[in-house]
Parts: structure tokens; C-alpha cells; sequence
């Protein structure tokens, strides 16, 4: 039997991600279709989608497949949707968003299921996203780490990210969003190992972005221990890279993987259209 009807899945590296062909975005999924991506989303963390076409109703309509949406924009989004954030990188920028490695939002009490990204200008070469697999990535630690990890809880903060030194031109947007109590300046407590609500496996969650510091510990504990754990994520055999085209889009489970922006291509302007669907619960209630 054929392991899937109606879409085709190459992987595209030991660790995670798959291409996923055989489907137009513009139509909503029929019911297998919808089961089958999901299988392939569970399975593999993060997906991609070769030549689109969407409008940012249509990239909406996509996502609200998945679930309900998270609102990004709360002063005005693009076309007017606030469930979308334009992420772009204007040629005369130094600095891209999300050019550290990262998961959405742990700052949130409930951070986003999943994220989709999708490209409406990319430069020639360069500008590409890499994911780290967060299952791996906690599977790989010793017995002992594991355990001593899994008692441990993380402050985990928004503006980072965001700064001019994260953020580069979006600064001033998100800047003016803080005066109206945007979610991004929050900070949230999470545990340092979650527990994915829908497999049942155990990641790693914390990220060099956004965790802060580990409660409990001396500065000088908490940044010695989240180093490590940072150099441990990001190994190359916990990662896929993806190269993008116009039209491309990547859905990844914000639950189990990081993600980082490749800032390398100096001069040159990228621009992508963000949304993210929301989590499932908070940890501590
Ligand atoms: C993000 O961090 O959400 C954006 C990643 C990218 O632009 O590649």
C-alpha cells in the first residue's frame, strides 16, 4: 500500500523537513489531503510547498486549515490582515529578521502551534531558512542531562529578537506596536523540556533567541548550561536548510524545531509573508 494518496513527500535531510508535491494552495484540502499533510507535518516537523501562487486571503485560508490564527499585526497588518506580518529585508539593510536561531514566540503563554512562512521576493543567491530538529536534539543528550533538564523551567522574553540588533528595519514598527501592549514585549515561563502535545515525544525548549535565563541557577550557571544547549541544538545533523524560490512555503511545528534566517546577501531585497496558528495549551495550568 502506498503511504500516501493524494500528495508526494521527498525528505529532504536526515534530520527533518519534506517536500511536499501534488497539491495547489488556492484550493482548500479535501479530507484525506488535510489528514495526509498532517501526517507528513507530525512526521517530518517541517514542510515545504514548491511554486504557489497565494494571495495573503489565500496564504490565511491555508492556514486556518491548521487551526485558529494568531492576530501578528495588532496596529495594521499587510492588506489590512492582521494575521499577517511581512518580514522583509530591504537592500539597504544590514540586519534580517530572525537571523538567530529561534522557535515562535515562547515568550507567549501559549506559543504558536506551527508558522507558516511563504516567499514573494527572494534574492538570487543566499536568504535561505535553516530548522534544527528539536526531538534529535533532546534525544542526543545523556540520561543524566535529560533528567536534570526536565525539573528545570526557562524565563523566556520577546524583544530580542526584535531589536535593531535582531530585527533590523522592522525595529520601528514593533517599537510603535510596544506602545499598544503588543504580546511580543511579554516574557512567559516555560518548561526547559516540553512535552509535544500531539506525539507525545520529548524536545528541547529552550533557544538562543528568546530563553533568558534558567530559573534557579546563578547567571553564570543558567549561560554556561544555555550555551551548551544552544551548541547542541544547532548541530549540523540536527539540521535541514531550505532553499527558497518565489511562490515556496514552509510550514513547520513550532512545537519541535528552531529555525534560523540566513543573512547573506548583502544588498539585496527578500520578502516574506509570516502567520502562525495557535498553541494548544499552557504547560503550567
Ligand atoms: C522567522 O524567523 O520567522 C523568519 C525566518 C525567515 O525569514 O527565513
Amino acid at each position: 500500500m502506498k503511504d500516501f494518496e493524494r500528495i508526494s513527500v521527498t525528505r529532504l535531510s536526515g534530520a527533518l523537513g519534506a517536500e511536499i508535491g501534488g497539491v495547489d494552495l488556492r484550493q482548500p484540502f479535501d479530507e484525506l489531503t488535510l489528514k495526509e499533510v498532517n501526517r507528513a507535518f507530525l512526521d517530518h516537523h517541517v514542510l515545504f510547498f514548491r511554486d504557489q501562487n497565494l494571495s495573503p486571503a489565500e496564504l490565511l485560508a491555508f492556514g486556518r486549515q491548521f487551526g485558529e490564527l494568531n492576530i501578528l499585526q495588532p496596529l495594521v497588518g499587510p492588506d489590512g490582515l492582521p494575521e499577517i506580518m511581512r518580514i522583509s529585508k530591504e537592500q539597504q539593510d544590514d540586519y534580517a529578521v530572525g537571523h538567530v536561531w529561534h522557535s515562535d514566540a515562547p515568550y507567549a503563554e501559549i506559543p504558536p502551534k506551527a508558522s507558516a512562512l511563504y516567499a514573494v521576493e527572494v534574492p538570487d543567491r543566499g536568504g535561505d531558512t535553516l530548522f534544527a530538529n528539536m526531538y534529535t536534539a533532546y534525544d542526543a543528550l545523556s540520561a543524566p542531562m535529560r533528567d536534570r533538564l526536565a525539573r528545570l523551567t526557562a524565563v523566556n522574553g520577546g524583544p530580542y529578537i526584535y531589536s535593531a540588533r535582531g530585527g533590523g528595519s522592522q525595529f520601528s514598527a514593533r517599537d510603535d506596536a510596544r506602545k499598544e501592549g503588543d504580546p511580543v514585549f511579554s516574557s512567559a515561563v516555560q518548561p526547559v523540556i516540553r512535552t509535544h502535545p500531539e506525539t507525545n515525544r520529548r524536545v528541547l525548549y529552550v533557544n538562543p533567541a528568546h530563553t533568558e535565563y534558567i530559573e534557579g541557577m546563578s547567571p553564570e550557571e543558567s549561560e554556561a548550561l544555555l550555551a551548551m544547549l544552544y551548541r547542541h541544538g544547532s548541530r549540523p545533523e540536527f539540521i535541514c536548510r531550505f532553499h527558497w524560490r518565489p511562490g515556496s512555503l514552509a510550514l513547520w511545528d513550532n512545537r519541535c524545531t528552531w529555525h534560523y534566517a540566513a543573512n547573506d546577501y548583502p544588498g539585496q531585497r527578500r520578502e516574506m509573508l509570516r502567520l502562525t496558528i495557535k498553541g494548544d495549551r499552557a504547560f503550567f495550568k
